[in-house]
């Protein structure tokens, strides 16, 4: 089965958040299943500069108005990788979504239109090899950025051609809404100006008219796909949710266990399996001393995050001096709002060698951090599913998570029935509260406390299987089950 998947983010090409972990992770995912995963991404000029002996394979005179190529390269030098080479919407400095000032870019609807009509395109056979079309067998897009690949192919197949899609939705609450004035310049027919197309509050919803025309949706854990059924976190779009009925599936993101594997990490000072708990200890004092906290024994909280209202990060501003005052210390990696980082930094002058903060973003700090932390601190008040709660089951740096969409599916409350059965594998608290957060904090820390508890904790934890075995199974069976 050949399919296309199409986003706006790939590892290690370019990444702002977990999308680009699991766009990069889905071809090896996928493979043993019988599945050859040909990514589509745009051609920012950090993914141009990594290709490498790209080969034009493809040209449009005008994709929406610009003239394009598609060059081919590949993703991690083993899967097949197509670029698509815009200047006019791509070649500028700046960040994939917002310029350097953190604007939108006012250009993001024909940014993300072409890259879908250039799915459609190419999934309708476009390209061609030797003078016979390639064709994919199945087109599977990611969020509202690649959205409208699945409405191009049912109101503008290339050639009439029906090939089916799929839509995963990351985040719902990024729906890529523009106003009525550019549907006339998408080139869809009147017909997809409709409650069944892409017309949303009166303007065009990208999001909305992929969910209501992919053949399947599929969001990234069970809990959040029946989350998103309710107002409180369809953010609009629930009543859609809803009406796909069993087209919605909710599939649990996986992690690559090549990048992340505490047995095998370059990038740690000591490495450690669940044997070998006691080597996480040099990695402790080196991330002491790297973000300048105080060297001793008690418990070191990390977060590693954007720094948004979703992970609740205000929240996480008001119980520092609670954490500090129990004898915690916390190091934060994040950037995002400017008033929570703000925040974080009178945190940390109020508490000097017990809370750090490290604005940025820095990945090779985040693997010493889940190495080096005892416990890490995810308060989203949705997350539908969450790539750093996993890291830390991996690492033994212990989630303590809101119980919510795919948090609320990976960690095991050390409630006393788990801890009972030794089946714990971290905390979670209910609420994104500052009193639900402190509690869950002071209970962390009486666990931290009995050493032989928290450790059994530890190597459940890290014995979790979170890597994409069943995942990718359940990914090649809802494609198989689409094309047959
Ligand atoms: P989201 O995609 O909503 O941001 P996820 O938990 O799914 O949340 O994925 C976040 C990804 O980005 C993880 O791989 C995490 O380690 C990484 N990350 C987030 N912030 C930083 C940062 N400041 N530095 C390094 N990595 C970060
Ligand atoms: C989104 C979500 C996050 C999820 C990631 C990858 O960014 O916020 O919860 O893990 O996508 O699916």
């Amino acid at each position: 089965l050949r399919v296309l998947s199409v986003a706006s983010e790939a590892v290690p090409l370019v990444k702002t958040g977990g999308l680009a972990d699991v766009v990069g992770a889905l071809p090896a995912a996928l493979a043993p299943h019988g599945v050859e995963t040909t990514t589509l991404l745009p051609g920012y000029p950090a993914v141009l500069a990594a290709l490498r002996r790209a080969r034009a394979v493809h040209a449009w005179d005008s994709l929406l108005g610009t003239p394009a190529r598609l060059l081919a390269g590949t993703l991690e030098g083993r899967h097949p990788l197509l670029v698509l080479d815009a200047p006019a919407l791509y070649a500028r400095e700046g960040a994939p979504y917002t310029d350097s000032a953190g604007r939108d870019w006012a250009d993001n609807w024909q940014r993300f239109a072409a890259l879908g009509r250039a799915a459609a395109d190419l999934a309708g056979g476009a390209m061609a090899r030797r003078g016979k079309p390639q064709r994919f067998d199945l087109v599977h897009a990611h969020d509202w950025q690649a959205a409208l690949a699945c409405v191009y192919l049912r109101y503008a197949p290339l050639g009439g051609i029906r090939v089916p899609s799929v839509i995963t939705i990351h985040n719902i609450a990024f729906q890529g809404w523009f106003g009525a004035e550019v549907f006339p310049r998408l080139g869809l027919p009147d017909a997809a100006w409709t409650i069944d197309g892409v017309e949303y509050h009166g303007g065009v919803g990208m999001l909305k008219g992929g969910l209501a025309n992919a053949d399947a949706v599929t969001t990234v854990s069970p809990t959040y796909a029946r989350e998103i059924r309710s107002p409180a976190f369809g953010m609009g779009l629930e009543g859609l949710v809803v009406a796909r009925g069993n087209a919605v599936h909710g599939i649990l993101n996986g992690i690559d266990t090549q990048v992340w594997n505490p047995v095998a990490d370059a990038t740690l000072t000591a490495r450690y399996g669940h044997r070998t708990l006691e080597k996480r200890r040099a990695n402790k004092r080196a991330l002491e001393a790297e973000f300048e906290l105080a060297e001793e024994d008690g418990p070191l909280f990390v977060v590693i995050t954007r720094l948004t209202w979703q992970k609740g990060m205000d929240v996480l501003c008001e119980v520092l001096d609670h954490l500090a005052g129990l004898g915690g210390r916390l190091a934060l990696l994040g950037s995002g709002d400017g008033g929570i980082e703000r925040e974080l930094l009178a945190g940390a002058a109020r508490h000097p060698g017990r809370i750090a903060v490290r604005l940025g973003y820095d990945e090779a700090l985040s693997h010493r951090m889940q190495a080096g932390g005892d416990a890490i601190l995810i308060p989203s008040r949705f997350e539908p599913c969450g790539l750093t709660q996993l890291y830390g089951l991996a690492y033994g740096c212990l989630p303590v998570v809101a119980r919510t969409g795919g948090l609320a599916d990976t960690v095991i409350d050390a409630n006393p029935a788990a801890l009972a059965a030794g089946c714990a594998t971290g905390v979670q608290f209910d609420g994104v509260t500052y009193d639900s957060l402190a509690a869950a904090i002071t209970r962390t820390i009486a666990l931290y406390r009995q050493p032989a508890v928290w450790q059994r904790i530890q190597k459940n934890a890290m014995k979790c299987d979170f890597s994409w075995a069943a995942s990718g199974k359940a990914y090649a069976d809802l494609y198989a089950a689409l094309t047959a």
